[in-house]
């Protein structure tokens, strides 16, 4: 597995990070856990240090699963850990919003630590823009944090070029997670030339766009998941960017590789891109992996583009 320098930090991942959103069952169902602390293992076993959760995920149960299986494997100390705050819970989970206060975040690293069964978070991030944010708020409470040793570097996740400036301002902005893949090129505009200027290592989401660029989808799928109300698997829309992942065949056979691996790749292969997040529910999904061992050849990458955005352009 290529590993690489997580932007200007002094954190050394790998290409593929393993994404545990899948065991939030709002969105994705129950999945068998059994298959996911095997695909962990399996995740370390190919080389693969560098794991994504967040407070949110499961309401806690994913930190916790992530904490369990790490601390049972004997691992902590060889990996990286990246988690998220920002939405705030009360009422058992009747209310919630965004928060960024100090004393908010404080707690909710405090819970994060707990959780994920360790005294320091390599990795922690705001996971998206709060309009009511005091930055200089935020970044006094990150920096206690650095200094008390819970946690090593801070990140941003969804956040735009403007609000990345005014984070820098007040506190060491090391990473952005953004939402990047074939069918979604919005950071390529403005989000993606600031952290090239800037050294900000991306970790971004979504590289198979939800499963749709997995290559096994099929027009007629009905999805029992959070997809089954997602517009991109829905009616001629799907059909359409079916369509389009059929063109891309011949280009991934003649690569030697599966539709997967080439749209992991093809993500990749955007110099802003440090690390690509794969969401894993089984050991199957790492099939995938071989996809950081190369970047796509430049005219490649484009007619793929074009290809994808063509399919895009289908009337739903
Ligand atoms: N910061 C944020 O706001 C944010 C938002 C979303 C996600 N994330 C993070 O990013 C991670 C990945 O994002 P994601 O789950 O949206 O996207 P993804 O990686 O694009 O899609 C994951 C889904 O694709 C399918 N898949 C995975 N590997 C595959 C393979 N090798 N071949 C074929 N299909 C495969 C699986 O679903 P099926 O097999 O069921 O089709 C899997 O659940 C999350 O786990 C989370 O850590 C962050």
């Amino acid at each position: 597995m290529k590993m690489v320098r997580l932007g200007a930090t002094d954190l050394k991942v790998s290409r593929i990070c393993f994404g545990t959103w899948q065991l939030s069952p709002r969105f994705w169902g129950e999945i068998p856990m059994g298959e996911w602390r095997e695909a962990v293992l399996a995740a370390l076993g190919n080389g693969i240090n560098f794991f994504d959760t967040a407070d949110a995920y499961g309401d806690g149960f994913a930190e916790e699963q992530l904490g369990d299986v790490l601390r049972e494997a004997g691992v902590r100390d060889d990996v990286i850990v990246a988690t998220k705050f920002y939405w705030h819970v009360e009422d058992g989970g009747d209310r919630y919003y965004p928060d960024t206060r100090a004393d908010y975040l404080l707690r909710a690293c405090e819970a994060s630590l707990r959780r994920l069964k360790t005294d320091h978070i390599d990795l922690y991030q705001i996971h998206a823009w709060d309009p009511l944010i005091r930055p200089e708020e935020v970044g006094a409470a990150f920096e206690k944090l650095r200094q008390d040793g819970k946690v090593r570097w801070f990140g941003v996740s969804n956040w735009n070029a403007g609000q990345m400036a005014l984070g820098r301002a007040h506190f060491p902005l090391a990473t952005l997670q953004p939402k990047y893949n074939l069918l979604d090129r919005e950071a390529e505009a403005s989000i993606f030339p600031y952290c090239l200027e800037h050294q900000i290592g991306t970790l971004v989401y979504s590289p198979l766009e939800r499963g749709l660029l997995g290559g096994h989808c099929h027009p007629g799928q009905e999805f029992s998941d959070s997809r089954a109300k997602n517009p991109l698997f829905q009616g001629k829309r799907f059909e359409g960017l079916l369509k389009g992942i059929d063109q891309l065949r011949p280009l991934a056979e003649e690569a030697g590789l599966t539709i997967a691996q080439f749209a992991l790749r093809w993500t990749l292969t955007h110099p802003a891109v440090t690390c690509a997040i794969l969401g894993v529910k089984s050991a199957r999904h790492l099939a995938a992996a071989p996809a950081a061992e190369d970047v796509l050849p430049q005219d490649v990458w484009h007619l793929a583009a074009r290809i994808m955005e063509k399919a895009a352009g289908t009337p739903a």
